[in-house]
């Protein structure tokens, strides 16, 4: 297929461009070569004449979404409403990466596909925007909602390798609750979902959750640094955005009828980080 990619210089580009490569023709997009906040970007997607449409391209820095709300609703609404008019157009299926934050984390067990988004913060509700513009203008849809995502240069396992070289001790937030997700594994989730016309809701999440201090503490091992770590609230971690407490994703859709799972996320973190160990070591 031609696969139009959107935002691939982002952490989930970067690593479905690696895995959809040796399948599929890619043209891959960027901030700078497509803006998707902007109108003019319907028609630029149309000219492209893809099969398919990837769009994982957002303003994804959440406490920045909390500061400037409108450019995440022209980010994450409006470019998402554009993505989909091009492919309602093209009459072509659109991929688009939601979040675990469309919910407002009061369950006591994982979200399902079909429970009810209730976003509390900025972030989550131009990523809920964007949700209600595909539904409502595409026939081919995939939303694919993902959480915790690790695999690139920027991300929560690199912050805290790096904060444990830097300071003596560290203290994360230990009732905030979700699912790692190694980006390569999402990657190769997504390039089997696009081989199905299973139009839908999906969660790809790699299997199991834990706290963002349970997180930590599995990376400082898995890294073999030992360092003080102490848990402490949400409301003792002063942020611009409020994040949803409890939001672990369940794969059922996608498991029982496409029998698409992740593997359990400290196989996926242990990978990772013997990755990194590689790039440092070469
Ligand atoms: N990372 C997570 O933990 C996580 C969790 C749940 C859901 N998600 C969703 O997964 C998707 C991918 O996340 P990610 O971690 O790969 O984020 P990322 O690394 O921040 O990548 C997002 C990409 O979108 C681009 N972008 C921003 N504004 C744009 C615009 N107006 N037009 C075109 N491109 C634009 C960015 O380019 P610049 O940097 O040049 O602006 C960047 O390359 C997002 O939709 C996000 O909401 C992520």
């Amino acid at each position: 297929m031609r696969i139009l990619l959107t935002g691939a210089d982002g952490q989930v580009g970067q690593a479905l461009g690696l895995v959809l490569a040796a399948r599929h023709t890619l043209l891959l997009t960027s901030h700078t070569s497509l803006d998707i906040s902007d109108y003019r970007s319907v028609e630029e997607v149309v000219r492209a004449r893809p099969d398919l449409v990837i769009h994982p391209a957002a303003f994804t820095h959440v406490d920045g979404c909390a500061l400037d709300p409108d450019k995440a609703y022209r980010v994450n609404g409006l470019g998402t409403r554009h993505m989909a008019l091009a492919c309602q157009r093209l009459d072509i299926p659109l991929v688009y990466l939601s979040t675990n934050e469309v919910f407002d984390g009061t369950a006591t067990t994982p979200y399902h596909e079909w429970d009810l988004p209730h976003p509390i913060n900025p972030y989550a509700s131009s990523k809920w925007a964007g949700e209600q513009f595909v539904q409502q203008l595409c026939q081919k849809f995939y939303i694919v909602r993902i959480a915790w995502v690790f695999g690139g240069a920027h991300n929560f396992v690199q912050t805290v390798l790096r904060l444990a070289d830097e300071r003596p001790m560290l203290a994360v937030v230990q009732d905030e609750i979700g699912n790692p997700t190694y980006a390569p594994d999402l990657a190769a989730a997504v390039g089997a979902l696009i081989q199905e016309p299973a139009y839908g809701i999906y969660h790809f999440v790699n299997e199991g959750y834990c706290s963002r201090f349970e997180f930590a503490h599995e990376i400082l091992r898995l890294a073999g640094k030992a360092i003080d770590v102490q848990p402490i609230t949400l409301a003792e971690y002063k942020r611009a955005s409020t994040p949803p407490p409890f939001t672990p994703l369940r794969n059922f859709v996608g498991a029982i009828d496409l029998g698409i799972t992740l593997r359990p996320w400290q196989e996926a973190l242990a990978t990772y980080l013997m990755t990194l160990a590689a790039v440092r070591r070469a």
